[in-house]
């Protein structure tokens, strides 16, 4: 397994602008990062997959959206438990599509688009499903991404979003933890990077208009040598190291909320857990 971000130094994030046009770059942009994010294995993400894919309730026929499809890994469980309906991935990276679509284990009805999370290129009432699989941190206006899958959702129709998520803090030094870690991973990932809580996702959910929204949190506990197949598992350790450096009391509370580390040698003992959210709700009949 080796599904930890890879650790990069300085930032792979750019802003270009083309015909007076502003473009937002990421490294999803850059076809040989699409094909490494592609070959990642890890359980924790297979296993979310397949509770994501659950919680959709899919009977038959259905039309599903996945927002942020990326090269489709999500998409491909959920494809599975389909009887004779379709999926459709949009995504504003072409490279990340054009893995999805050379790919050698294609998706059975599945479709792609390009196109931004929150002017999504379809009419109203279109879709009778929805999902969006760890992309909710990347979007920097994550209200108008929710409020577009809304008006895509036909009267009824389901939406979930899975995350990775940060445990609820309620003082300072929690805050603070928050914002070092959301400052670490914008190096790598550019400015709109933010986790969410789970209960913020609910938040955000109710808000934009969905009802009966419900938070799952499922959370991986971990004891091993090296961040191997934890999810943006080495920017957690690049936090750590920094923090033991420069914030020891912000350090202690990373260790009592999220994890321990050792080194012994050249080698890091990792013990400690990290929350994921499944967040549903429903577009009002
Ligand atoms: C970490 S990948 C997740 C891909 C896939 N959903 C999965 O679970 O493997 C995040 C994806 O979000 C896409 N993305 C980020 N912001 C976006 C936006 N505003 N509109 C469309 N796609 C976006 C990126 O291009 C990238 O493919």
């Amino acid at each position: 397994m080796s599904e930890g971000d890879k650790h990069d130094h300085g930032p792979s994030h750019s802003h270009e602008h083309r015909g007076g046009r502003h473009e937002h770059k990421t490294r999803f942009h850059d076809p040989e990062h699409a094909a490494e994010f592609d070959r990642r294995k890890s359980e924790i993400r297979a296993d979310l997959a397949e509770k994501l894919a659950e919680m959709l309730e899919l009977g038959s026929e259905e039309s599903v959206l996945e927002v942020a499809t990326g090269t489709g890994r999500a998409a491909r469980p959920v494809a599975k438990r389909l009887h004779g309906g379709r999926i459709v991935g949009v995504d504003q990276a072409p490279a990340m599509l054009e893995v999805g679509h050379r790919h050698e284990e294609p998706i059975p009805a599945y479709s792609q688009c390009a196109g931004e999370a929150d002017a999504l290129p379809f009419k109203a009432n279109a879709f009778d499903r929805a999902f969006v699989s760890f992309s909710l941190h990347h979007f920097g206006n994550p209200e108008r991404v929710v409020r577009e899958v809304l008006r895509v959702l036909r009267n009824g129709g389901k939406f979930v979003i899975l995350d990775p998520v940060l445990k609820e803090s309620t003082d300072a030094l929690g805050a603070a933890l928050d914002a070092k870690v959301n400052e670490v991973f914008r190096r790598t990932h550019g400015q709109d990077f933010r986790f969410h809580t789970a209960s913020g996702i609910q938040r955000l959910l109710l808000k934009a208009g969905y009802r009966g929204a419900r938070a799952r949190v499922v959370t991986y506990t971990f004891d091993q040598e090296g961040m191997d197949g934890i999810p943006t598992g080495a920017h957690w350790l690049e936090i750590a190291a920094e923090l033991e450096a420069e914030a020891p009391a912000l350090a202690e509370r990373l260790k009592a909320t999220y994890f321990t580390w050792h080194k012994h040698g050249d080698a890091l003992h990792v013990s400690g857990s990290f929350p994921y959210a499944l967040v549903s709700g429903e577009k009002p009949q």
